[in-house]
């Protein structure tokens, strides 16, 4: 079986981007390790108006301290911090984007959440297209990570010695027929009910947990759309451009699908502020290029 490290060194990747992803993918061990003393809600919120739980803030104060000591990286965007912060004296010039822990309301139900980064050259604030890797740590029954350096998607499991072992290699999505619609039913705007009244005719069954990770991950094996769309009152949704949308949109994109605002690829987008938020149509290709039909 190959390992984490194994795999990398197959790839073009430069020496410093192969260790950047190696020492985050370790952090799920400790990520991991923190869940059961950081269940509790904390007195303050985010960016996004959400009420953080311990685990948020111990995992994104974790990543950085991890990040600012390994010189790899010179700007961090966190979901959980207002402001990129600049790391001063790094040897190389990375810029990663972070969601430290997607899907945090399921931590006290022990639900799959997961944490998200993209890694880009030099700046964060970037089209989603322009990146070098993309990867996310799941963690479920297993303890997962799905990445690409742009030659191809694989998912590696990590065991009980510490180690990443490659499952799968060269994962492409399928066409299947799962779906997942967040916000509420009744805020849906007319063309978004439409689309999924038409997926439910063409029997697709519902599959929405409440982490986009864990959501968008199933469908590498079982293939559909999972959508975050426009609501009423929200006309870009409710998740982030930056920290969720373009890293799991690249990860998909360069598994045979596709990610979409309605209209236009997500990954061409350029960010105009950190918390840009956007609706999201991902999964596989047929299925999003068949909502923006129907969206025309
Ligand atoms: P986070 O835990 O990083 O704030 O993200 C939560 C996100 C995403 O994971 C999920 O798809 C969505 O919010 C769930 O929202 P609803 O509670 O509105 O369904
Ligand atoms: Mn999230
Ligand atoms: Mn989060």
């Amino acid at each position: 079986m190959t390992t984490l490290k194994e795999y990398l060194d197959t790839t073009g990747c430069e020496q410093t981007l192969k260790d950047l992803i190696e020492l985050i993918a370790k952090q799920a061990g400790p990520i991991r390790d923190a869940f059961i003393s950081n269940q509790k809600y904390t007195d303050t919120e985010n960016v996004y108006g959400e009420t953080q739980i311990a685990l948020d803030k111990w995992s994104d104060a974790h990543l950085l301290k991890v990040l600012e000591k390994s010189g790899l990286v010179k700007e961090l965007a966190s979901e959980e911090q207002p402001e990129i912060v600049e790391l001063n004296g790094a040897k190389a010039g990375y810029a990663v984007t972070m969601d430290p822990l997607d899907g945090s309301s399921l931590v006290q139900v022990n639900l799959a959440v997961g944490t998200i980064i993209g890694i880009y050259d030099g700046k964060a604030m970037q089209e989603g297209r322009n990146m070098l890797a993309a990867m996310y740590m799941l963690y479920g029954p297993m303890t997962t990570l799905t990445v690409t350096v742009k030659e191809g998607v694989h998912i590696f499991a990590l065991n009980d010695k510490g180690e990443y072992m490659m499952m799968e290699k060269d994962i492409q999505i399928p066409e299947g027929k799962i779906y997942a619609s967040g916000a509420l039913k009744k805020d849906w705007l007319p063309k978004h009910k439409e689309f999924i009244e038409y997926l439910e005719g063409e029997g697709y069954k519902l599959r929405y947990s409440g982490s986009f990770v864990a959501d968008v991950h199933q469908l590498l094996k079982y293939g559909g759309i999972f959508s975050y769309p426009a609501f009423a009152g929200h006309e870009n949704g409710k998740l982030r451009l930056l920290f969720e949308a373009n890293p799991l949109g690249f990860i998909i994109t360069q598994a045979g699908g596709r990610i979409s605002d309605g209209s236009q690829d997500i990954l061409t987008i350029t960010p105009e502020k950190l918390d840009h938020r956007v609706p999201i149509y991902i999964g596989s290709k047929g299925a999003v290029e068949k909502m923006e039909e129907m969206f025309k």
